[in-house]
């Protein structure tokens, strides 16, 4: 799968999953707090959603977003091994091409592929993500 860059996430002009609301030159883009991803309200505290989309490439992107107390976090939801898409599975980030395992907030590697140690795998890219009007936007 080939590595999304930060702008390409921008450029989105698709959406494969219904709650993935992106816009075109959407008034969010251009005050650059990024693509509208999800409504607010769908992201509970203790969850941790993955929403899908294509970029203007043709690419398909994964971003995961999660809330915990200490606040929202989105995540770049492509395997940092060999560029898998990750799975919500519990408090969990698991890879189903060789089980690697991530944290949902900061995207460190907890288990690397096939049982390797803790951190053997770069985290997650992360994204910024902002909340507006009731909306998640990420860049
Ligand atoms: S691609 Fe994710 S563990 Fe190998």
């Amino acid at each position: 799968m080939p590595k999304i860059t930060r702008r390409q996430l921008i450029t989105f002009a698709t959406a494969m999953v219904p709650a993935f609301l992106v816009r075109q030159g959407s008034s969010a883009q251009a005050a650059g707090i990024g693509v509208k991803v999800a409504k607010s309200a769908d992201i509970k505290v203790g969850q941790t959603k993955i929403y899908t989309g294509t970029s203007s490439s043709g690419a398909t992107v994964e971003v995961v977003l999660t809330r915990t107390k200490k606040g929202l976090f989105a995540l770049d939801g492509t395997c940092t091994h060999q560029g898998c898409g990750v799975g919500a599975q519990g408090t969990k980030l698991v890879c189903p091409c060789h089980g690697s395992v991530f944290a949902p907030d900061t995207g460190a590697c907890i288990m690397g592929p096939n049982g390797a140690p803790k951190n053997s795998l770069k985290p997650l890219s992360k994204y910024k993500a902002t909340e507006k009007g009731g909306f998640i936007y990420v860049a």
